[in-house]
């Protein structure tokens, strides 16, 4: 039997380059061998975002983050997507599971502290604090062997394995503890320099930007002096990490390191290895684009087969536990 990968993504908007280096191409990776699943986490996305546009904005950001995913090489053909508010048994596992963390380790939840620092972690709501519980609960829904994520998603993948772990010891149970792969590569800067490339930052190159988009964007990455190091360049930086060919990339930094003017010439093969990465996406995406019935009809399909599978596991949890149901 194959083994099950899961990956995940909050319908925020539209899926970009961070997405991709962090936890897709790995993804796409190791797909053949697994039987995979995708879960779109509209209900993670409430614990930041809530407004009725934000809400009403999902079904829109679903379609389209199911398109960029089959653009990026997600094949549709082995991978389950489905919506998590669509699985209420995975809303039941969620509580269950909140029994098994306790807020002090919550609270001390690295990615939490990122989002809390500036209202505190005692003002931001309690669906925020047990983020990493839901995310546990996914997992566990589908009892996922695989968990492929972006680096700043480790940490909750740790709580998931956790929690499994107290549950197992407890109740002499043997669900599955999960492992978590990320990116081999480093995780992508902003278009300005940040740290992160991140929506919210407005930094960011989408996976459905056309050539003219790309270019226009890669001129518009700072570029640094020698003086301050490799690091400290993004255009150097980009370069890194989306050129294949590795002469380019060393013969480009040797030169800039021994003070030569290569700023042109770095960002045009910049621009050459986004749009040799990105052209095959894009090309996958037209047939999906203009068939919206098409991508309902796989998130409908593959939701509809995850309830399935998350009603049994939710009937082996309540079981280990030792629960009743009155109706049975
Ligand atoms: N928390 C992830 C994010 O940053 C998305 C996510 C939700 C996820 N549930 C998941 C990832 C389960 C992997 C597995 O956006």
């Amino acid at each position: 039997m194959k083994k099950v990968m899961l990956t995940g993504v909050r319908p925020t908007g539209l899926l970009h380059l961070g997405h991709y280096v962090g936890a897709f191409e790995k993804f796409i990776e190791l797909q053949p061998s697994h039987e995979n699943f995708l879960i779109i986490s509209d209900l993670h996305m409430l614990t930041t975002r809530c407004s009725k546009e934000d809400i009403v904005s999902i079904r829109h950001n679903a379609r389209k983050i199911i398109i960029d995913c089959i653009g990026m090489g997600v094949d549709p053909e082995n991978t389950t997507f489905y919506l998590q508010s669509s699985i209420p048994e995975l809303s039941y596992i969620f509580v269950l599971l909140q029994n098994f963390m306790t807020v002090g380790r919550a609270k001390s939840t690295p990615s939490l502290s990122d989002i809390s620092h500036y209202i505190g972690v005692d003002n931001i709501p309690m669906g925020l604090l047990a983020y990493p519980v839901l995310e546990a609960a996914d997992i566990f829904s589908i009892q996922a062997d695989t968990v492929s994520v972006g680096r700043d998603n480790i940490d909750h993948i740790t709580i998931a394995r956790e929690i499994v772990d107290r549950v197992n010891r407890a109740y002499e149970a043997d669900f599955t503890v999960p492992e978590c792969i990320t990116g081999d590569k480093n995780h992508v800067i902003g278009l300005d320099g940040q740290e992160k490339m991140s929506k919210s930052l407005n930094n960011t190159i989408f996976i459905s930007d056309d050539k003219s988009e790309v270019d226009n964007k890669v001129s518009q990455i700072p570029w640094k002096s020698w003086t301050y190091g490799l690091k400290a360049n993004p255009i150097m930086e980009y370069l890194r990490t989306f050129e294949s060919n590795e002469d380019i990339v060393e013969n480009l930094s040797k030169r800039f390191l021994d003070g030569q003017d290569v700023e042109n010439e770095a960002r045009e093969q910049v621009k050459v290895a986004l749009n040799n990465l990105l052209v095959p996406m894009r090309k996958r995406v037209v047939q999906y684009e203009s068939n919206p019935e098409l991508v309902d009809e796989i998130l409908r399909a593959g939701s509809f087969k995850v309830r399935k599978r998350v009603s049994e596991n939710l009937k082996r949890l309540k079981k280990s536990l030792g629960m009743f149901n009155c109706f049975e």
